[in-house]
């Protein structure tokens, strides 16, 4: 965009299970509406394990891998896509470091910060690339953002 103006983009965020069981949904869902993100999608489900490691499977040689699926798996997650210009680096740049530990001391007004745990538990996913944005909406839901609410996994 050659006037500066930044690109409209979606991005995929996910409240993982100890956002959804600490009741911060809300607190997320006002800081995204709050940031100038439109939710076009979204969607409470229950993964299973085999849709975690599918999700995850760039991460599927490392040795956090098994718990990363145990704790994903644990309880309901929220899904959704999220719409604004420069939205990929943006959501990044809201939820703070992996680390949500280490988040509290050097992004404390992070949504990492504010409700996850640790390095595991961190609380809130973002994709970390146009190609990932890519897949990770379209493994959830229909690429045709039409009416409705489609989930592509029976299981979910
Ligand atoms: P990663 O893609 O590196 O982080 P991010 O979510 O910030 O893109 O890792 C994916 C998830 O795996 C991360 O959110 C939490 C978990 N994880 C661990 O449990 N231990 C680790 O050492 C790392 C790097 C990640
Ligand atoms: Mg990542």
């Amino acid at each position: 965009f050659a006037n500066g103006e930044l690109e409209t983009e979606r991005t995929l965020a996910i409240v993982k299970p100890d956002g959804v069981f600490g009741n911060y949904t809300s607190s997320i869902r006002k800081i995204i509406l709050d940031s100038g993100f439109s939710i076009q999608r979204e969607a409470t489900v229950h993964l299973d394990e085999d849709s975690v490691r599918s999700f995850y499977a760039e991460h599927s040689t490392k040795s956090f891998f098994p718990n990363l699926v145990k704790y994903m798996t644990s309880g309901p997650v929220l899904i959704m896509a999220l719409q604004k210009a420069n939205a990929i680096a943006d959501w990044r740049t809201l939820i703070g470091p992996t680390d949500a530990h280490k988040a509290k001391s050097t992004h404390p007004h992070s949504i990492r910060a504010m409700c996850g745990q640790d390095l595991e538990r961190n609380c809130v996913h973002g994709s970390d690339s146009r190609e990932s944005a890519a897949r990770e909406i379209s493994f959830f839901f229909t690429e045709t953002f039409s009416e409705g609410t489609t989930l592509k996994h029976d299981e979910l």
